[in-house]
């Protein structure tokens, strides 16, 4: 947890402290996908920096959207969007939102979710009901890209989602429909 910044809602208890990914693991992951990047928003639940958003915006993603609750990490995490490379940029648009991750409203359309360890099973559980009730009310692909895999339970649970192992760093859970490529991944 991040005791020293302005932390938003009360799941502070529940986070995890900031550290960026290594990128060569999410480069290696977004083109293994397979995915029809212009259908997806990517979304980071626990956004740090922006690390990973700077990354993802790389790929023709619809959206890449960063939740963060340190008001701190998030004026850092814009600071860096504004600073990268326009050239560099192919996805639509790219948001950092101050917000509990476990209370965010998700987007509409197919999502990438990606995390990297950011918080306790209190708050994954959270993240993963809304996550249900969201596609209760619109079925659409959904992907979980899971690095760190500390509190896979109530992703397991939810029946919509089958879990494919990509290596002992990181699992997917995707819907049944996803058709995205799985060949290059084994079923859990
Ligand atoms: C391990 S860092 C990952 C940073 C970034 N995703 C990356 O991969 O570079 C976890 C981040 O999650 C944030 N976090 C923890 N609990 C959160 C919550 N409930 N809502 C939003 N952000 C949270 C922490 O402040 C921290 O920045």
């Amino acid at each position: 947890m991040p005791p020293e910044e302005t932390v938003t809602g009360v799941n502070w208890v529940h986070g995890v402290r900031y550290e960026g990914v290594d990128p060569g693991l999410l480069d290696r992951l977004l083109p293994q996908l397979n995915l029809r990047y212009e259908d997806y928003t990517y979304v980071d639940l626990g956004a740090g920096k922006g690390r990973s958003l700077l990354l993802a915006s790389r790929f023709p993603f619809r959206r890449v959207v960063g939740v963060e609750y340190a008001e701190a990490l998030c004026a850092t995490a814009r600071d860096n969007l504004r600073r990268f490379a326009r050239a560099e940029i192919r996805c639509g648009g790219i948001e950092v939102v101050h917000g509990d991750a476990g209370a965010f409203a998700l987007p509409a359309g197919p999502l990438l979710i990606f995390m990297f360890n950011p918080f306790g099973e209190v708050v994954m559980r959270q993240v993963a009901e809304n996550v249900g009730r969201a596609f209760a009310r619109e079925p659409r692909d959904i992907v979980v890209a899971y690095f760190v895999p500390r509190h896979p339970r109530p992703w397991a649970q939810l029946a919509f989602l089958e879990e494919i192992r990509v290596n002992d760093a990181m699992t997917l859970f995707v819907t049944k429909s996803y058709r995205g490529c799985r060949a290059n991944f084994s079923r859990v």
